[in-house]
């Protein structure tokens, strides 16, 4: 009898078991981190905020299979925060695709993404308790298109 195996979609629970596995089997020559910015800047949104030829923050965002937008990352260098660039990325990155819904998730007490995400239009609009590990909550934050 051969092994049975199962075939199904991955469940959230199954993150950290996942990371795991991938870091196990991984090509070895390629970063992982490389290869996703790679896949991101050749197929996605990335929008780069640049000073003295150093990029100094970045927002990301990535189409989902109901449509939306997915802002996945937004960051500024800890040397330049506080003088706008997070909102200025943010604000670009949703003229990318401005027929579309936009959602995120964010910590539960990043109080400087969520002041940026509300600047740029978007509403907290779900709690989800234990999104990584129990103890990490997030906030699920939306901006409907033309809003
Ligand atoms: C979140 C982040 C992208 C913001 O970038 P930034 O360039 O500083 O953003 P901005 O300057 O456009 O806006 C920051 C706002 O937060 C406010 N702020 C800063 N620290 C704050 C705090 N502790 N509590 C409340 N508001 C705070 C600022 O006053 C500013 O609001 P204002 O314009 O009304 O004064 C940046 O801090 C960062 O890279 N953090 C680490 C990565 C991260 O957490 N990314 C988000 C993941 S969900």
């Amino acid at each position: 009898m051969g092994e049975e195996i199962t075939i199904c979609k991955a469940e959230t629970k199954d993150h950290v078991e996942l990371r795991k596995l991938q870091d196990l089997t991984r090509e070895q020559h390629i970063v992982d981190g490389e290869h996703a910015w790679q896949v991101w800047i050749r197929y996605c949104d990335v929008m780069k905020a640049v000073s003295d030829d150093k990029i100094v923050g970045a927002a990301l965002g990535f189409p989902t299979k109901d449509n939306r937008v997915l802002v996945h990352q937004v960051f500024v260098h800890p040397e330049h925060t506080n003088k706008g660039i997070g909102t200025k990325l943010l604000s670009e990155l949703l003229k990318q695709n401005p027929g579309k819904d936009h959602f995120l998730t964010t910590g539960t007490d990043n109080d400087s993404a969520k002041r940026v995400y509300e600047k740029c239009g978007f509403e907290q609009k779900e709690f989800i308790k234990g999104y990584y590990r129990p103890e990490e909550d997030r906030y699920v934050y939306e901006k409907p298109k033309g809003q």
